[in-house]
């Protein structure tokens, strides 16, 4: 079927930044209609699993428009959160004026996979509902992977491919065709939406995911299921 916001090769890149400047004011309305608001469930559970202590630094990427930057800011730790949506980190950098965080996350625009850090800068790197976006899946994870800590965290939060397959056809025939209607009705283009479940089509299944996270010098790589595996976290260490 195809949709248009998904363009294998070197257009991806530039198709996904389109997507997302034209969803951008209504990013979080949707997100909390289509999760049922449970995505910021989710999203904390990703910050308390990184273990975050007093003088850490977290890069969180493809931050958006900053829940979880801010989750983790509101920890105590030094934060940026890094995208390359100029109209996503604008919504970012309100919301986090509007916290009244005494350190608000540094938000910055760039590309995960060309980091504009040193290599093991941070003690944990966060990504959530990123990383099937991005157009190199190795590549971002071993930016990542270069830009952490020997001993540091990476976690990555996304939709998933349950297991049980009565779930996943359910599942996916809600994100194909009820899904798209938010798009439609709240950003005139029912593709905006649609490109959840295509992108998900070309995204790996879990075990699969871990795999790549070894191969790209992961360990202690785990997979944690959320919703029957509708969503899932992958947790791992850098070696
Ligand atoms: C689905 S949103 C996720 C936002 C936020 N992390 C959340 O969980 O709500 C995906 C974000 O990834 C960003 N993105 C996609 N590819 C990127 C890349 N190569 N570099 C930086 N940001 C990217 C998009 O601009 C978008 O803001």
């Amino acid at each position: 079927m195809g949709n248009k916001f998904y363009v294998p090769g070197e257009q991806r890149s530039g198709k996904v930044n389109d997507l997302f400047a034209a969803i951008a004011p209504r990013y979080d309305l949707i997100n909390d209609l289509q999760s049922f608001g449970v995505h910021r469930l989710w999203k904390r559970r990703l910050i308390g699993l990184a273990e975050l202590r007093p003088g850490e630094r977290l890069l969180d990427l493809c931050c958006g428009t900053g829940d979880v930057a801010l989750a983790g800011a509101r920890q105590g730790v030094r934060v940026c959160g890094l995208d390359f949506s100029g109209p996503m980190l604008a919504v970012a950098r309100q919301r986090g004026v509007a916290s009244g965080l005494s350190q608000s996350p540094e938000w910055l625009r760039g590309d995960a996979l060309r980091l504009p850090f040193g290599d093991a800068t941070f003690a944990a790197v966060t990504i959530s509902y990123g990383l099937r976006n991005l157009a190199d899946l190795d590549a971002g994870l071993r930016e990542m992977l270069r830009v952490l800590q020997p001993g540091g965290r990476l976690l990555v939060l996304d939709f998933g491919k349950p297991a049980n397959r009565v779930l996943r056809a359910f599942y996916f025939r809600y994100l194909r065709w009820f899904v798209p209607v938010f798009g439609r009705c709240f950003c005139g283009d029912s593709e905006t939406h649609a490109y959840i479940y295509e992108s998900l089509l070309h995204y790996p299944e879990a075990a699969a995911l871990a795999e790549m996270m070894r191969r790209a010098g992961a360990s202690a790589v785990r997979v944690l299921p959320l919703v029957g595996g509708c969503m899932s976290i992958h947790l791992a260490t850098k070696r």
